[in-house]
């Protein structure tokens, strides 16, 4: 039986760690951040979506005397599973002390790095990317400084990364700076070199050499030889505290088979990537690893096809399938395919055996089943001490698999003894190169003959495979395959086959986007047979003549295989040098190497407890009680903070403005879904997340009138938010002169725009830590600390001066860690106040996303009046705007969207303004607030306008651009000189650029061609009043020379608020003669 390992050593660093007792259910992420002094790995999302967490894992093998290193999600490794494994995080690669590597240096120097939050993934998956490629003895060697990377497989390192703040252009010439075949002249703006400089650029980079660093430390290659000498050859063993590593099968099986294993508490794992899809609902106390058992590792290849183990990485399955001289098509799509699952640090660790498992139970979208159905896979699975093979089909289509039934392996023929095989695999997912799961995803086999003369194609063999469309499992559409079987591929025969597809391709209620997929398959399929039907294959229209078939000037303009390019010119000015200038942003290096302090890295003090919040489902509903379900989890609650805890001469507040406030948390009645009804205190956060999953709330309804939910339901109960008169917009003009003036009209049209998530990097995080004399700090993640403050002293009845906050530096907020943030903020407060205990919160990801607002979902319906040349003379718009349940900013946004709409002079301007009070979180400030919605609703009437006239819709916008006379009435004062009013020029420049023109030529070729995909392009003019808002700041000079500024009322989000002081006190004191 396996054994528990008493021990775990693995290196972090380079350093030797030697753990016993740990927790097995910890993640690799939890324990590097909340047991040892590294913070740059990063939790983004817990789920391997973001690629904040990748580490490097290194793993040693002592028979080949070989290290594979690879990118890893350290949100998903479990602990356990790193024995004798050596893991680099970004401090690793370089820091202050030792000298930053060149990934970090040249992050920055190509402003690569925004909140930073992002930035150490970023890192560490270009670093594996760089050590892989250099490791390949069969590339050629680089000229010095640069790796054996090509620029393709640059562009592609951080692919799965997410960074919402800065834009990958920046990051991808960071990326691209490594590899020896890019045009360095190509690479955007930068501090190594200025547009133009002269001389050598390769040596104005910083240093990057081939081998430079050491990814496997010595001290754990000799231990890991030592204990395969002991264990003559055997891996060591594990188990103890719970973490159990069978070294076979029939070791397995006698765990499973005891009489004390439970199923509800034992996890068996291999990669533990599902628990990145399917949230762990409780704790378990036990984990059964499958690496330790050879045999689902083991891959056979022979003549026929490949036998994968089970517990093999998708990544490894990948290398597998193309290797040898001649991979077969079969082979090679579906490892093109299979680099499309997740991103590489999943794959890296997910098996193919949990992919199909995971498929197997039911539901889950898995592309790999789709592809290795089509292929007429086989599985081999044993139960008990029954070994069998299925076809993968047959698998799917039994019972459930439970804990005693053992996925062995997958056999994937080969098809290379059948001649005329045609194999492709289809997938479409929101985003193309990975990181997605699919809408829908199919692979097509097919067997066919040619009739050499008529040229007809008849199906010899078809194995049509779909899935993810909204079905339980991927399925093989037998009575279509069996309709096409023999026949020839003509154009009524693909009819009859689109409508037998149709029939069969039925989503289950409540799929979504049902429709959608269905229309995805039916595509697919035919791009797949279409290209076999004589008369449908011609080329149509006008293709460029140096492209002799369709396919190939298509894939000549397939945007996937179009290198990114890009360029940015900074006209600078140096009347305020060096204001302006582009300069290093300060810390960004910091950030890259993992040392930059967010809340979240500030060490937990001593007694530090943890909270999650219990929030509400309901949208409207008394809260009768709260209870925990019987589990592990629920053991872990120590206590839970409601809104009974707040002190004597403080008020249930949890966030408020000028337009009122809302309660920190629901009393008795719950007035939104997402309010907060309770917060969890635990031990760790982990236990204070899970146990926050036991609660059961008992709602009840009784007199309650049905939510308001929509905009449509507010009008009708007429729930609004007043807006001050202060801040209403103002109208332009006569409406009904200026629709008399009108050649045509278009009446009440409608435009409507949803929500968005707010959806920083860094999840809403705060630590309270009660102090002296009734006092509390809080470190808050808060764009907006002044109000922080004030809602904590509210909440807890003290002055405010008794609350200090403390924000360094944030990881992203985009408007949502201003106001939505609040409640998290006192809630901690709150609880550390009350248990006089330190008290952390970190939001989970989905929490985050359900109590944080977003943006204000919005709906204008409009009636606009314009002439046959395209000018508009009028425009009535009636404005409803779903504010959510309290006012937070909600009463600014009408003047904000109507302020961006007016980038165009509609002559005469009327409206009717609602802001609407819903049962819906409160809705608030996010990236750009109003002018996304204001640009929105006027580009959608300007193509409107266009549409109805036939006119390019460029021309309409031209024809609609102020003149300094309108703008002055639209704008006011802030329309300012009349010479600075560039917009009409600058739009005539863009639009008249020759790579404008050609783009639009492309695309109009493109679409003559492409029967089935469009494309489009456009060029879409903004204005944005500026107001200026004099911020004091003080600057000290300090005996040794050196500077100190503060600022008040700015907090650095990464934008540069720092390097922006640092220029402007440089100016100043240049400016004010002062020397040193
Ligand atoms: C961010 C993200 C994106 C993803 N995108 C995609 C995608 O686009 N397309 C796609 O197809 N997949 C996708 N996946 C799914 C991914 O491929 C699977 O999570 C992975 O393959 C599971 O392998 P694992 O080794 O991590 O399984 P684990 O999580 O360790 O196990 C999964 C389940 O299978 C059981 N199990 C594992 N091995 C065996 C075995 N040999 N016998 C019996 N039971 C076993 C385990 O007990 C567990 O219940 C994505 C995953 C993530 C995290
Ligand atoms: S991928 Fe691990 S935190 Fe997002
Ligand atoms: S810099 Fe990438 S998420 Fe902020």
């Amino acid at each position: 039986m396996g054994r528990e390992t008493e021990r775990l050593v693995f290196a972090l660093n380079g350093e030797r760690y030697d753990i016993s007792g740990w927790d097995p259910s910890m993640t690799l992420l939890e324990f590097i951040r909340t047991q040892t002094r590294f913070r740059g790995p990063k939790l983004g999302c817990g789920e391997g979506g973001c690629g904040a967490c990748v580490v490097l894992l290194s793993r040693y093998d002592p028979i080949k005397d070989q290290v594979t290193d690879f990118s890893a999600s350290s949100c998903l490794t479990l602990l356990g599973s790193i024995n004798h494994c050596s893991v680099t995080t970004t401090e690793g690669l370089g820091n202050t002390k030792d000298g930053y590597h060149a990934i970090q240096q040249r992050i920055a120097g190509f402003h690569a790095s925004q909140c930073g939050f992002c930035t150490p993934g970023m890192c560490m998956s270009l670093f594996s990317s760089l050590v892989n490629a250099d490791k390949d003895t069969t590339r050629p060697v680089p000229p010095s400084g640069f790796s054996k990377i090509t620029a393709f497989e640059a562009e592609r390192a951080i692919s799965g990364n997410l960074c919402r703040c800065t834009g990958y252009r920046p990051l991808v010439d960071a990326c691209k700076s490594f590899a020896s075949d890019v045009d360095l002249e190509d690479l955007g703006l930068n501090t190594f070199w200025q547009r133009g400089d002269k001389g050598e650029r390769a040596t104005k980079l910083p240093n990057y050499s081939i081998g430079g660093m050491c990814t496997f430390p010595e001290f754990l290659k000799s231990e890991i030889k030592l204990s395969v000498n002991i264990s003559n050859g055997n891996r060591p063993q594990t188990i103890e505290n719970g973490w159990f590593r069978p070294n076979s099968i029939k070791e397995y099986y006698e765990l499973v088979e005891l009489n004390s294993f439970n199923p509800n508490n034992v996890k068996i794992v291999a990669g533990n990537t599902s628990s990145g899809i399917y949230k762990d609902q409780d704790l378990y106390d036990r984990f059964i690893d499958l690496r330790g058992i050879p045999e689902l590792s083991m891959i056979r290849r022979n003549s026929d096809g490949v036998e994968i183990g089970s517990a093999v990485t998708i990544s490894k399955a990948i290398e597998v399938l193309r290797e040898g001289k001649a991979p077969t098509l079969v082979f090679n799509k579906i490892a093109d395919h299979m680099n499309k699952v997740a991103s590489s640090f999943v794959r890296n660790i997910a098996s193919v055996g949990g992919n199909l498992i995971l498929a197997q139970r039911g539901r889950f979208e898995s592309d790999i089943c789709t592809i290795l159905l089509a292929a007429s896979s086989i599985v081999c699975i044993q139960v008990g001490s029954k070994r069998s093979t299925y076809s993968l089909e047959e698998f799917l289509e039994m019972p459930p698999c439970d804990h005693r039934s053992l996925l062995l392996s997958i056999f994937i023929p080969s098809w290379a003894s059948s001649s005329n095989v045609l194999f492709e695999t289809y997938r479409a997912a929101p985003r193309p190169w990975g990181n997605a799961v699919s809408y829908t995803n199919c692979a097509f086999l097919a067997k066919t003959s040619t009739d050499q003369e008529t040229g007809d194609v008849t199906l010899e063999i078809v194995q049509l495979a779909f899935g993810a469309y909204g079905t339980e499992h991927a399925i093989r559409v037998r009575k279509l395959e069996e309709f096409l079987k023999g026949k020839i591929v003509t154009g009524p025969i693909l009819l009859e086959a689109t409508r037998l597809l149709k029939e069969i391709i039925v989503p289950t209620d409540g799929t979504a986007h049902a429709k959608y997929r269905v229309s995805l398959a039916i595509g697919f399929m035919f791009k797949f047979l279409s290209p076999l039907a004589k008369s449908l294959a011609q080329p149509r229209k006008c293709m460029p003549t140096e492209y002799n078939n369709v396919k190939s000037y298509m894939d000549s303009v397939d945007s996937h295989n179009i290198p990114i390019s890009s360029r940015q010119d900074i006209v600078f000015n140096s009347e305020f040098r060096p204001v302006g200038e582009p300069i290093k942003k300060s810390g960004a290096e910091l950030q890259a190497s993992g040392e930059a302090v967010y809340v979240d890295d500030i060490p937990a003090p001593k007694d530090c407890l943890y909270g999650a919040f219990i929030y509400s489902s309901k949208p409207l509903a008394h809260v009768k009680g709260i209870t925990f379900k019987p589990s592990l989890a629920s053991k872990k609650v120590a206590t839970v903070i409601s809104a009974k805890d707040i002190p004597k001469g403080g008020q249930n507040v949890g966030a408020g403005w000028i337009f009122g406030s809302e309660p920190l948390f629901a009393d008795s009645l719950a007035e939104w879904a997402g309010q907060p009804l309770g917060l969890v205190i635990a031990e760790t956060q982990r236990f204070a997340n899970m146990a926050a999953k036991q609660a059961v709330v008992e709602y009840a309804m009784d007199n309650l009138e049905p939510p308001i939910l929509s905009i449509e339901d507010a009008i009708e109960r007429k729930s609004f938010v007043e807006i001050p008169a202060f801040l209403y917009p103002k109208q332009v003009g006569n409406i009904s002169t200026g629709m008399a003036e009108a050649d045509h009209t278009i009446q009440s049209a409608e435009v409507k725009l949803g929500s968005q998530y707010h959806f920083y990097m860094e999840p809403v995080t705060a630590l309270a830590i009660p102090d002296e004399d009734n006092c509390i700090t809080v470190y808050a993640s808060s764009q907006w600390p002044e109000g922080t403050q004030s809602a904590i002293a509210k909440c807890l009845g003290i002055p405010f001066h008794n609350v200090r906050v403390i924000t360094r530096r944030l990881g992203g907020g985009f408007g949502g860690k201003a106001f939505r943030s609040l409640p998290v903020f006192v809630s901690c407060a709150l609880a550390a106040y009350k248990l006089r205990r330190p008290v952390r919160i970190y939001l989970d990801r989905q929490t985050d996303m359900i109590m944080v607002g977003g943006r204000h979902p919005t709906k204008a319906y409009y009636s606009v009046g314009f002439k046959s040349d395209g000018k508009i003379t009028a425009l009535h718009l009636d404005l409803r705007i779903n504010a959510g349940i309290a006012g937070d900013v909600g009463p600014l946004f009408p003047r904000a969207i109507i302020g961006a709409m007016n980038k165009y002079n509609w002559g005469n301007l009327s409206f009717d303004l609602k802001v609407c009070k819903t049962n819906n979180t409160s809705k608030s400030a996010m990236r750009a607030p109003g002018d996304v919605q204001g640009s929105f609703i006027a580009e959608a009437i300007i193509e409107h306008v266009a549409s109805v006239l036939s006119l390019p819709t460029n021309a309409v916008r031209r024809r609609n651009f102020h003149d300094h006379e309108s703008l002055r009435v639209f704008f006011g004062e802030s329309a300012g000189e009349a010479s600075t009013y560039t917009l009409p020029s600058l739009f005539d420049r863009l639009a008249l650029t020759p790579s404008y023109e050609d783009r639009v030529k492309m695309i109009k070729n493109f679409n003559s061609v492409s029967k089935w995909r469009k494309r489009g392009i456009s060029c879409v003019p903004i204005t944005y009043e500026v107001s200026t808002r004099p911020t004091p700041g003080r600057v000290s000079v300090l005996n040794d020379g050196s500077i100190v500024v503060e600022v008040g009322g700015g907090i650095e989000m990464g934008q540069g608020l720092w390097t922006k002081a640092i220029q402007m006190t440089a100016f100043c004191l240049n400016s004010e003669g002062v020397v040193g």
